[in-house]
């Protein structure tokens, strides 16, 4: 269904193939004055998103040490179905980068489908010291695809 928010964009779909690290929808208290979700709370969501992958890729704890981008591309309305993809796109010695894609079901889960944010977190390995340590190499990691 169009409607007057994004009559102007081209048709979107969600990512074929991949599998969200959440899916989520935004309720009142959620909410501005305006009606419209507060960016504070999908940066929230884009972190727990973003950790996901960067926790198994770590196999232990993570902590956010930079937002490098947001961009929050298009509003977010309550009872917008969001799903939140994550990809790894850099590890480093103790970091792990990943690209986050939000993308919101608009109109009680019709074929309305927006691509309303990105952004691109790091993210630290550390240790029960809460200190920086190295992320495992990959082939130490139990593969569960
Ligand atoms: C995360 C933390 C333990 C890292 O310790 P630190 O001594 O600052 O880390 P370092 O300077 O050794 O850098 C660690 C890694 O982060 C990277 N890094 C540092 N600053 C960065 C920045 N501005 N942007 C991106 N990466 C950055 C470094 O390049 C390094 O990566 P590498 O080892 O892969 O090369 C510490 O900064 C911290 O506790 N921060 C608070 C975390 C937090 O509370 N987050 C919010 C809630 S989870």
């Amino acid at each position: 269904m169009t409607t007057p928010q994004n009559a102007a964009l081209p048709p979107t779909r969600l990512p074929e193939g991949k599998m969200p690290e959440l899916r989520v929808m935004p309720a009142p208290a959620d909410a501005n004055v305006y009606g419209d979700v507060f960016g504070g709370w999908i940066m929230a969501q884009v972190d727990i998103a973003g950790s996901l992958p960067a926790t198994r890729r770590a196999n232990g704890r993570v902590a956010t040490i930079a937002v490098n981008s947001f961009l929050f591309k298009q509003p977010v309305f309550v009872g917008d179905l969001l799903s939140f993809y994550a990809d790894i796109v850099r590890v480093g010695n103790t970091s792990i980068t990943v690209n986050v894609e939000v993308y919101a079901e608009r109109n009680r889960l019709q074929a309305d489908v927006v691509k309303v944010t990105e952004a691109q977190l790091t993210y630290v390995a550390t240790g029960p010291d809460r200190k920086p340590r190295q992320v495992p190499p990959l082939e130490t990691l139990i593969h569960r695809d």
